[in-house]
């Protein structure tokens, strides 16, 4: 089939110039302006292409090509164009705009599905305004309670029902955008692979079997403080020192792992007053834990949280552990991922069977219907700064496959 990757690259181009920064990379945080522009653009785009659009409480955004058999489970794919700060113009965005591609493609070919096929674009797959990554797919699936996301709130504490008011979303209850079990036949997100291993092995084609579960546990530390040069050693409850400590347990406990896939980071940590003659009395700091093997990925959870509460005693500072989220790892559909592994050796791309490390909005889709990723290589490995790219032939590949595979399931 044709796909036309000029058409796509330069909608892609397009919507990267819609940004909350004016600097390098591209940023569109959770209903701030840019998010909003882009939302509209896709409606457009839908709407050209005669789709049907949705959109639910939270602001997922469905874009329907009615089948013939509309009763039959509809046929489900997407992925999201919200962006972290500074970030490139593929992550995501391969996923909505290739998917739309797909349909306009298969609709240039003459093809009438008789499954219903439907574009999501989910929101906020990225972790910015309310600090939890996959909201729309996380309330979608049932994994966050409707009461629970509506308390969340952004740095200023505006809570997110306060911002779909401001941004007139209309007033259903979050409870409206639970989706029941069943409702897809099979969903299949296209997305960049954001890692190294396709492109070090000359590939086409990822196909992932398996998503990490992420975790992210925030930890506060309380001390005493006092002056840089009056307390003595002896006498101190330093609570950065005790977070270095952490955070290298942290590192060991993921390197010390049996699976191979544990990988720990602590990327956030505020120190309090920060200042150089000041003993640090209160730090913040998270750390995302994740893995593709559950039982691992517990007992690494578990150890480190041994570990946090010995240091913090030993030294005598208060510490308080919070979990703000902890996914478990998702197995992809074996039979959708067979199936897809055949198309791909039809249409002669080079592939392999990958498990994803970064998680996407196919963690909580899978626990809804049958689900995998179709993966396409990222230059260097690199993602989620400006320098994130794909060649054009790379994305073309990924589009015809996932236009193959809404194809065969919708027949
Ligand atoms: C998603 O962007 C992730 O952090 O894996
Ligand atoms: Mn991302
Ligand atoms: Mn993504």
């Amino acid at each position: 089939m044709n796909i036309n990757i000029s058409r796509l690259q330069q909608r892609i181009d397009d919507l990267a110039g819609l940004s909350d920064n004016t600097g390098a990379g591209v940023t569109r945080v959770i209903f701030s302006d840019a998010d909003m522009q882009a939302r509209a653009v896709m409606k457009k785009l839908a709407s050209n292409l005669d789709l049907l659009v949705r959109e639910d409480a939270v602001g997922n955004l469905f874009m329907r090509w009615e089948g013939s058999e509309p009763d039959r489970k509809s046929v489900a794919t997407g992925s999201h164009i919200d962006a972290i700060p500074h970030a490139g113009k593929f992550d995501g965005v391969v996923g909505v705009l290739g998917a739309l591609e797909a349909v306009n493609s298969l609709q240039e070919d003459g093809y009438r599905p008789k499954r219903s096929i439907e574009v999501i674009s989910f929101t906020s797959e990225e972790p910015t305004r309310f600090g939890i990554g996959c909201l729309g797919s996380r309330i979608l699936s049932g994994s966050l309670s409707a009461p629970s996301a509506s308390a969340l709130k952004d740095d200023d504490g505006v809570t997110l029902g306060e911002w779909l008011q401001r941004r007139g979303f209309a007033e259903n209850t979050l409870d409206s955008a639970r989706l029941v079990n069943g409702v897809y036949d099979a969903f299949v997100e296209l997305h960049i692979e954001q890692g190294p291993r396709l492109e070090a092995e000359d590939l086409d084609i990822g196909i992932v079997d398996r998503i990490a579960g992420p975790s992210t546990t925030r930890v506060v530390l309380k001390g005493a403080g006092g002056h840089a040069g009056a307390v003595m050693m002896s006498e101190r409850n330093d609570t950065l020192a005790a977070a270095g400590e952490i955070i290298l347990a942290a590192e060991r406990v993921a390197r010390e792992s049996e699976s191979p896939h544990t990988v720990a980071t602590v990327g956030k940590l505020n120190n309090f007053p920060n200042a150089v003659n000041s003993i640090p009395r209160e730090v913040l700091l998270e750390i995302d834990l994740r893995d593709t093997d559950p039982d691992s990925w517990r007992g690494a959870l578990e150890s480190l949280n041994g570990e946090i509460q010995e240091i913090s005693s030993r030294r005598g500072v208060d510490c308080i552990l919070h979990r703000i989220n902890e996914d478990p790892p998702a197995i992809c559909d074996p039979d959708l991922v067979m199936q897809i592994s055949e198309l791909s050796t039809a249409l002669g791309y080079s592939h392999k069977i990958i498990p994803s490390h970064a998680y996407h909005d196919s963690l909580f889709m899978a626990q809804i219907c049958p689900t995998t990723m179709i993966f396409i290589p990222s230059r260097d490995g690199i993602s989620h700064t400006p320098e994130e790219y794909s060649t054009p032939e790379q994305i073309q590949k990924g589009v015809a496959m996932l236009a193959g595979i809404l194809r065969a399931r919708s027949e």
